[in-house]
């Protein structure tokens, strides 16, 4: 992709629609829940109502990781723009509601921003409400799925590119995945550019288990949405009360996992096709792997990213890492 005239004007926003097909999805889903250990991919969490219910966890007292990497971002904020740079031109994959940006917006005055999501109404949405409010921003928005391709228009080549990868969403790649990812996103950065991701740290059990059990239920109805999502899109029959939110930490890969369990024997269609489930029996649903800053920026160097800065908070609870593009 070499331009920009794929893109559509929506508002004051320049738009490209690569949205995954309603076939990729069902394709994905039979795959997964026709294997031996059923899983769906997390990033079937996101439509329209699953970006919601992820805005809502943000807003939990238990879920610390939004508001301890925003205030990261806040305390550091001169280094972190000093270490990103002048004329950026900021990408930022799987940006949700584009409010961790607005930190940087008034100080690092970027030439342009990338929000790439898979979440089509809500990036529009979202996009629209910053442009609104950065008027002087060139917001170029694309609707993708970013582990399928980052073929991305290219800037103008005095910019310099830095991808803005916030709320630890690299957690949710298997590592080798990540590594391939944060490869693929150095190569579409490009040389002489840079990466800024929040990376969530290893911490007690307890804080962990709390922050994706929360009192008032919303993890639980982010995770059960994907099935409300299933049986709308897909013409499936799962009984939503049927199935329990259950999320663990698992120490030895040092994941939270998160599953849907089976609470009965049960069989579901799905688009005309039949799967049975035995009682306990779960879709693993996600995984979000936790790492101390060396693990991460071990793993970062086998990505071509050169580590430059990592700041964490006083409690040791998360922690937003600087790579340079070798
Ligand atoms: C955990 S939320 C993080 C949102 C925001 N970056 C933040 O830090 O609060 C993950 C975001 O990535 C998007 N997402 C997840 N998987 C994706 C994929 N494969 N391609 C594009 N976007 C994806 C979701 O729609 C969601 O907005």
């Amino acid at each position: 992709m070499d331009g920009y005239s794929d893109f559509t004007t929506q508002g004051n926003v320049r738009f490209l629609d690569c949205h995954p097909k309603p076939a990729d999805f069902f394709g994905e889903v039979i795959e997964g829940l026709g294997a031996a250990r059923k899983a769906i991919p997390p990033k079937f969490f996101y439509d329209q109502e699953g970006s919601q219910l992820f805005d809502n966890i943000c807003e939990l007292e238990e879920y610390y990781p939004t508001r301890t990497e925003v205030k990261i971002l806040r305390e550091n904020l001169d280094d972190v723009i000093a270490t990103m740079g002048q004329n950026c031109y900021v990408i930022e994959p799987g940006s949700g509601s584009c409010e961790k940006i607005r930190l940087l917006l008034d100080a690092l005055r970027p030439k342009a921003y990338m929000p790439l999501d898979i979440s089509k109404n809500h990036l529009l949405d979202a996009s629209q409400r910053l442009s609104h409010d950065f008027p002087w921003l060139d917001v170029h928005a694309v609707c993708v799925d970013f582990t399928d391709q980052m073929d991305l228009p290219k800037p103008p080549q005095h910019l310099r590119r830095v991808a803005f990868f916030p709320g630890s969403s690299i957690g949710n790649f298997e590592p080798e995945d990540a590594i391939v990812f944060l490869r693929d996103l150095a190569f579409a950065v490009g040389k002489g550019g840079g990466v800024l991701i929040g990376v969530d740290l290893k911490k007690d059990h307890d804080v962990l288990h709390a922050a994706y059990n929360d009192g008032e239920g919303v993890t639980a109805a982010f995770n059960k949405n994907l099935l409300q999502r299933i049986n709308g899109e897909l013409s499936a029959d799962f009984q939503i009360d049927a199935f329990a939110h259950k999320a663990f930490y698992n120490p030895k890969p040092g994941r939270i996992e998160m599953h849907l369990e089976s609470q009965a024997d049960q069989q579901v269609f799905v688009g005309g096709k039949a799967f049975a489930f035995a009682s306990g029996e779960t879709i693993h649903t996600e995984n979000s792997y936790k790492y101390t800053v060396s693990e991460f920026q071990a793993l970062a160097r086998k990505a071509s990213l050169s580590p430059v800065k990592a700041w964490t908070d006083r409690d040791g609870l998360f922690s937003v890492h600087f790579f340079d593009v070798r």
